[in-house]
């Protein structure tokens, strides 16, 4: 697959039976994950016709029909709960952690795992994992086009909190060089902010905290 990011995904999943890819837009990520044979069928869904028109033509260029490629307009998993579509995977890439929440707030019980690749920093997602008594199976971050990206999946059969929501605790960010060198960004642009606050007390002491989580936080994955 051309695009870095798709591809970390799609790199994740192997004999699924069916997944769910909602913002599909062009619908890559499935047209992948079918052709590889990695998943049976795939539900690729977006809440406008336009990307879900190109999906369309895409997934007929790549030789493929709605036998293994069903395309649905439909605003997030609203579709999942009204057909009461049971689904392995559900993916959701290509957006910010804020619309992502929007969508899993109708989170349904027929859906059994989520991979989600945001393009905003993921500590809500995390909460969300740990207030439903789910599970993170895997976290990832990289760099694609000097991008950022976070990598989550979340597992809702098994219970195991994560134990730093903020900043994720998660073996495999541990020597992730990009992730190191991202948060040492972060520290800085604080410690930037912190030397403009004057007369905020509360606000400096919140910064401070952040710097100090964090730094923390690089000694221990470092
Ligand atoms: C930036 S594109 C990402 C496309 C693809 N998932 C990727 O990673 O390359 C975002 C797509 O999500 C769709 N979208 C935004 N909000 C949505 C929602 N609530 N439900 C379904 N699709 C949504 C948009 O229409 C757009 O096609």
């Amino acid at each position: 697959m051309q695009n870095k990011r798709l591809e970390k995904v799609a790199n994740l999943i192997s004999n699924v039976n069916v997944l769910a890819d909602i913002g599909t837009d062009h619908g890559y990520l499935p047209i992948e994950l079918v052709k590889s044979k990695k998943v049976n069928f795939v539900y690729a869904a977006d809440i406008n016709e336009k990307p879900l028109n190109s999906a369309k033509s895409n997934i007929k260029n790549a030789g493929l029909d709605n036998s293994k490629i069903e395309t649905i307009l439909s605003n997030g998993i609203s579709f999942i709960n009204e057909r009461k579509l049971k689904v392995d995977i559900v993916t959701i890439t290509g957006l910010g952690t804020s619309t992502m929440i929007d969508i899993i707030e109708n989170d349904s019980p027929y859906i059994s795992e989520y991979i989600f690749c945001s393009n905003t920093e993921v500590s809500s997602l995390r909460e969300w994992s740990n207030k439903n008594n789910f599970s993170i199976k895997k976290e990832d971050f990289f760099l694609d086009n000097n991008k950022k990206y976070w990598l989550i999946w979340i597992d809702k059969k098994n219970n195991h909190k994560v134990s730093n929501t903020l900043l994720g605790d998660f073996v495999e960010l541990k020597n992730n060089l990009e992730y190191i060198k991202y948060l040492n960004y972060e520290i800085k642009k604080y410690e930037n902010i912190i030397s403009k606050i004057t007369n905020d007390n509360s606000r400096m002491i919140y910064f401070e905290n952040l710097v100090n989580q964090i730094k923390e936080y690089i000694n221990e994955i470092g």
